[in-house]
């Protein structure tokens, strides 16, 4: 019997695959193959999978109404940590599906846990992932996975908190560190780095100091992946730029995680981040509570950042933002 009040997973969980829910089949297979030039994995009657690196699947999209990111993937190292996960949100009363049918095929496991998280976003969690040693045929010479996980992602909360709280709870996640910007001499938005395992966060939460907003349609603003070289982030930063598809930010460097990254508009109307040269924290020489006081060193400029159609579409989500709860699992 696992104690899983004391059992701590910190460094065994890892960002395993990302599940796009979109009708924009066409557009998602050409930005995912030419432009962040992945491996495409399966092409089948309205849903696409990508590899990049051994597993079979890491990015998929299925033909939804959505526009949006239905599910993360979380791979636990063994079953260990998964009953501690597991106990945690039974604790919490949470109710959570055990799928081991195509769905399970689909994401490229051999079975996972699935719940509601923050926002909606679907949580699963799996242990077993379904491996292809086949060559890969990628426009780039390859990515950042393994131990870091596939990437991170980055979301807004109108309670961040309980959003915080909800990762640390269940997945032992630790503050790498925090940025804080301000306009004038007031602070308007905080945002929490949250690390799950050797890479600096594999989960962001954002938040507009006083009265809680969210800026965005989407229940993650971008996304990230880490690319092998500097070579691999120029060359798609050129394709991005020959592409039919939007920079919605140049190239620039983070000051926490040191990442030199671009941010690209995905066909859902989230962003991708790719980057590449971000740090790896060792545990033992972390130094904990450091806060930033911008998001870039240098660099991720917005181009045409004072668009109308920028602008009209962020006024409405502000206002439909004011009102009703966000939800949380507990
Ligand atoms: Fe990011």
């Amino acid at each position: 019997m696992v104690d899983q009040l004391n059992t701590d997973i910190f460094g065994k969980v890892h960002m395993g695959y990302l599940v796009v829910g979109s009708r924009k089949i066409a557009e998602w297979k050409d930005f995912a193959t030419n432009v962040i030039g992945l491996h495409p994995a399966f092409d089948s009657s309205g849903e696409l999978a990508f590899r990049m690196d051994e597993h079979a699947r890491r990015l998929i999209v299925l033909d939804d109404d959505a526009e949006d990111v239905l599910a993360v993937g979380w791979q636990l190292d063994s079953d260990i940590e998964l009953q501690v996960t597991l106990d945690r949100l039974a604790r919490r009363g949470v109710s959570v599906d055990y799928i081991s049918d195509g769905r399970a095929a689909s994401r490229g496991v051999a079975s996972f846990h699935q719940f509601v998280g923050p926002k909606g976003l679907l949580i699963e969690l799996f242990t077993e992932p379904t491996l292809d040693k086949s060559p890969l045929n990628m426009l780039c010479s390859g990515f950042v996975t393994g131990a870091a996980g596939m990437g991170h992602i980055s979301l807004m909360s109108r309670e961040p908190e309980g959003c915080i709280g909800f990762w640390q709870e269940l997945f032992d996640a630790r503050v790498s560190d925090t940025i804080s910007l301000a306009a004038g001499n007031k602070t308007v938005l905080d945002v929490t780095f949250l690390r799950l395992n050797q890479r600096h966060h594999s989960v962001a939460i954002a938040a507009t100091r006083g009265r809680p907003l969210d800026m965005f349609r989407t229940r993650i603003n971008h996304f990230n992946i880490e690319v092998a070289t500097v070579d691999d982030l120029s060359f798609a930063h050129e394709r991005c730029a020959e592409s039919g598809f939007k920079i919605t930010r140049g190239v620039g460097r983070h000051p926490n995680d040191q990442e030199l990254s671009f941010y690209m508009m995905t066909p859902s109307g989230f962003e991708l981040e790719i980057g590449w040269d971000a740090l790896t924290v060792e545990e033992a020489s972390w130094q904990e509570g450091k806060s930033y006081s911008n998001m870039s060193t240098w660099g991720h400029d917005i181009p045409g950042r004072f668009s109308s159609e920028l602008g009209i579409s962020h006024v409405v989500q502000i206002i439909r933002s004011l009102s009703g709860k966000e939800y949380l699992p507990w």
